[in-house]
């Protein structure tokens, strides 16, 4: 899937006024991490801030992948000194857990990585999409009306999978694997790799039931071979 619908949302307010108490009324069993994004590195600690004394909050996941508008317009997970910078405010701003989320096409993955957990983050996820065109050729020109976008589905599947191994070799950190998963087999391949939790994405679009059936059947296949899920985090044969 190739999307560019951007970062479409109500903002902070509406999201602690409507969204959260919703959500903490709706969603018992769930725990929510909620998805910040910001033009600048001072954005990112303003939204948690505004939502922070919500109850239905579990933690946050920081969108690294976006511009930094105010700075000159390169991604915050590509320049360090950003990327600490929006950590190190971030952290000052809550005490629930942070996830920094990174795109697999940030130069020194694995750098890019340390310095969000030196900065406070407690946790990764990874992947976000990876830049992509598609053209049509009769009208010579891009698919989409934005132009290019962010792809993501099975393709992405093998680079997600290879991020967190090398992520989880280097740091040992709590990581969210996510990228092209639709099957049991995908989702193991992530939490071998290294893995603690999994999101879907596209996968959930055409079949919003989809997470929920993967959680049974992970929970059915390591009960059918005597394991736990725990105990398969990072236990893959092979160094990346
Ligand atoms: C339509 C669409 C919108 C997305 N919006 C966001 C977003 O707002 N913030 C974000 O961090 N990732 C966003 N993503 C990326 C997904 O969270 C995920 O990292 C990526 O799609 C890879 O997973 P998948 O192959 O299971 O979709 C979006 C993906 C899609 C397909």
């Amino acid at each position: 899937m190739l999307n560019a619908v951007g970062l479409a949302n109500p903002g902070a307010e509406v999201v602690r006024r409507d969204v959260l108490p919703w959500l903490g009324r709706n969603l018992v069993r769930a725990r929510v991490l909620v998805s910040v994004v910001g033009d600048s590195v001072e954005d990112f600690a303003a939204v948690i801030a505004k939502l922070d004394d919500s109850e239905a909050v579990a933690g946050y996941e920081l969108n690294l992948s976006c511009p930094n508008v105010k700075g000159g317009g390169l991604e915050f997970g590509s320049d360090p000194t950003s990327l600490r910078a929006v950590v190190t405010l971030a952290r000052s701003a809550t005490r629930r857990p942070i996830f920094a989320k990174l795109s697999p096409a940030v130069a020194q993955l694995e750098g890019a990585a340390a310095a969000a957990l030196e900065s406070g983050a407690d946790g990764l996820t990874l992947v976000n999409t990876v830049p992509g065109l598609l053209i049509d050729p009769n009208l010579r020109r891009p698919v989409l009306g934005f132009g290019s976008g962010g792809a993501s589905g099975p393709g992405l599947l093998p680079i997600g999978v290879l991020a967190v191994a090398r992520v989880f070799r280097a740091t040992g950190a709590p990581i969210i694997g996510v990228g092209g998963v639709s099957s049991l087999g995908d989702a193991l391949q992530y939490v071998l790799a290294g893995a603690r939790a999994i999101a879907v994405g596209t996968a959930a679009l055409r079949d919003p039931r989809l997470p929920e059936r993967l959680v049974g059947e992970l929970a059915q296949w390591c009960e059918q071979r005597g394991q736990e899920v725990r105990n398969l985090t990072g236990a893959l044969e092979w160094r990346p």
